[in-house]
C-alpha cells in the first residue's frame, strides 16, 4: 500500500511539472517596471511560457521562452516588461504545453520619489555558502553546515538578498574544467532547502574567489571568461561589469545604492609584492583601474543617504593576515584619498569571505570614521579569531563578533535627514547574536 501511495505521488509530482524543474523559480532583479524570474529546467523539457497577471485580475498575459532548450543544464531567465509600480503579480509555468504547479508572486519597487518619504525597508545578506558533497569533499569532518538557515531566512520579510561571495564553493573536481564549474552551480542551486528562499524575494551577487575559481584566486585563472558566463547563467543581476569584464554591477533600494565590487576579475596575486623599497607597489591592484573608476564616478553620481560598498573580502581590518584590501595599498590609498578630497558622505563597507561576522571600525583624520561590516559563514564552516591575535582587535566594535554560522538583516528606517542603518547577525534559527546602528548624521563630512 505505501508503495503504491508513493508511486501515486511520483505520478502527481511529474504530471504537475516538478520533475522538470531543477531549481527555482529565483526572483532576480525586480524593479518598478520589470522583474526577472530565473528557472533552471531538465535537458527533457522542450518548451516553456510564463503566465502573470497582477493580483486580483482574471487575464494571463504569456511570456513564451525563444531561447535554446535541451542542454546537459539549462538556467535561463524571462523578464518581464512594462509592469505597474508597486504592484503584486502572481506568475506560473506552462511546460511542454502542460500548467506546472509551481507559481509565485512579487511586488514591484513603490515610486515613491517626489512624492514622498525615502521608505523603510530591511534587506539579507551573507556569505560563505558549502554545500557538502562527500565522494569530491576532502576526507573528515564535513566543511558545510547547517543548511536549514536558508529556511529561515525565506521567512523573513525582507526587500532582497544580497550574496556576498563564496555562494558556492568551486572545488579540486571543479575548477579545472567549465562543465566542472557548471556543474558545482548547478547542483548547489538545485538543493531543496534553498528553493523557498530563491523564491522568497529577489536575489543579487557579488562573487569572491570560491565562486570565481580556486582558493584565493586572481586574474590569472585561465577559466574566468567560462566563470563569469556560469555566474551570469546562474544569478539576475542588472548588469556585468564593462566590455565584458569583471561582474561589478549597483543596485539601489529607497534611499539606499549598494556598489557591488568584483574583487577578483582584476585581482593580482595575494604573493606580489606589496611595498617596494618602504612604498605601495603600485603593480598590485585588487579591483583594478577601470573598476576602481567605475566605483569613483558612480559614488559621485550617488545621491543616495547610505552608500554600501560590497566587496569580498573585508577593506578596513588592518589585524587581519587573511586577504583584504589593504593588502594592496596603492588601491586602499587611492580610495581612502577619493573619498576624503570628494567629501563622499554616506559610505560603508558589506564584506564577507571571513568564517566569521564582526563590525570594524576605522577612524579617519579630519573626517568620519569608516565601518566595514563582515557577514559570514551562510552554511560553511566557521573560522574563529578568538585564541589568535586577531581575538584583541582594537578596531571591533564590541560586542559584534559573531563565531557561528550567520546571516544579516540590514534595516534602514527613520525619516528624512534621521535616517538610521540597523545591522543584525541572526543565528541558524534566526535568533539575534549582535547588533549595531548607525545614523546618517555619523556619516557625515563636517
Ligand atoms: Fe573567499
Amino acid at each position: 500500500m505505501k508503495i503504491l501511495l508513493l508511486c501515486l505521488f511520483c505520478l502527481l509530482v511529474k504530471l504537475n511539472g516538478f520533475s522538470q524543474i531543477v531549481a527555482g523559480p529565483m526572483l532576480g532583479q525586480v524593479e518598478l517596471r520589470d522583474a526577472r524570474i530565473w528557472i533552471e529546467l531538465t535537458p527533457a523539457v522542450k518548451s516553456i511560457q510564463l503566465a502573470y497577471l497582477k493580483k486580483g485580475q482574471a487575464k494571463w498575459n504569456s511570456l513564451p521562452y525563444k531561447g535554446v532548450l535541451g542542454g546537459t543544464y539549462n538556467p535561463i531567465q524571462f523578464i518581464i516588461a512594462n509592469l505597474e509600480p508597486n504592484t503584486t503579480y502572481q506568475y506560473r509555468f506552462v511546460i511542454d504545453g502542460k500548467a506546472a504547479r509551481q507559481t509565485g508572486e512579487f511586488t514591484t519597487k513603490d515610486l515613491w520619489q517626489w512624492r514622498k518619504p525615502a521608505p523603510d525597508f530591511s534587506f539579507l545578506t551573507g556569505s560563505c555558502s558549502y554545500v557538502n558533497e562527500p565522494v569530491y569533499d576532502r576526507h573528515g569532518k564535513p566543511y558545510g553546515g547547517d543548511s536549514s538557515i536558508f529556511e529561515t531566512m525565506a521567512k523573513e520579510k525582507a526587500a532582497f538578498t544580497l550574496w556576498l561571495g563564496d555562494n558556492w564553493y568551486y572545488r579540486e573536481v571543479d575548477f579545472y574544467s567549465a562543465s566542472g564549474l557548471q556543474y558545482r552551480a548547478h547542483r548547489d542551486r538545485s538543493q531543496p532547502v534553498l528553493q523557498p528562499l530563491l523564491k522568497a524575494m529577489p536575489h543579487y551577487a557579488i562573487w569572491d574567489d570560491h565562486d570565481y575559481g580556486p582558493n584565493d584566486a586572481d586574474k590569472s585563472f585561465v577559466l574566468k571568461k567560462e566563470s563569469r558566463e556560469i555566474f551570469k547563467k546562474y544569478w539576475s543581476n542588472p548588469s556585468y561589469g564593462e566590455n565584458e569584464e569583471g561582474i561589478y554591477t549597483m543596485v539601489s533600494y529607497a534611499d539606499v545604492d549598494i556598489f557591488m565590487m568584483d574583487d577578483r576579475w582584476f585581482r593580482s596575486s595575494n604573493e606580489m609584492e606589496t611595498t617596494i623599497d618602504g612604498k605601495p607597489n603600485g603593480a598590485k591592484s585588487m579591483w583594478g583601474a577601470q573598476e576602481m573608476e567605475w566605483l569613483k564616478n558612480a559614488l559621485l553620481t550617488s545621491k543616495a543617504t547610505f552608500k554600501l560598498i560590497a566587496t569580498g573580502n573585508q577593506t578596513l581590518n588592518l589585524k587581519s593576515s587573511s586577504e583584504s584590501l589593504q593588502d594592496y595599498p596603492t588601491e586602499f590609498n587611492e580610495l581612502l584619498s577619493f573619498l576624503h578630497l570628494e567629501k563622499i558622505n554616506g559610505v560603508l563597507f558589506l564584506t564577507g569571505d571571513r568564517h566569521h561576522s564582526e563590525v570594524i571600525k576605522y577612524n579617519r583624520a579630519g573626517t568620519y570614521p569608516l565601518y566595514d561590516i563582515t557577514n559570514s559563514p551562510l552554511t560553511s564552516g566557521v573560522s574563529k579569531v578568538t585564541g589568535t591575535k586577531e581575538e584583541a582587535n582594537p578596531a571591533r566594535i564590541p560586542g559584534t563578533l559573531v563565531e557561528v554560522q550567520n546571516y544579516s538583516r540590514i534595516s534602514v528606517s527613520g525619516p528624512a535627514k534621521q535616517r538610521q542603518l540597523k545591522v543584525e547577525f541572526l543565528s541558524v534559527k534566526g535568533e539575534r547574536l549582535a547588533s549595531w546602528s548607525i545614523n546618517e548624521n555619523d556619516l557625515k563630512t563636517p
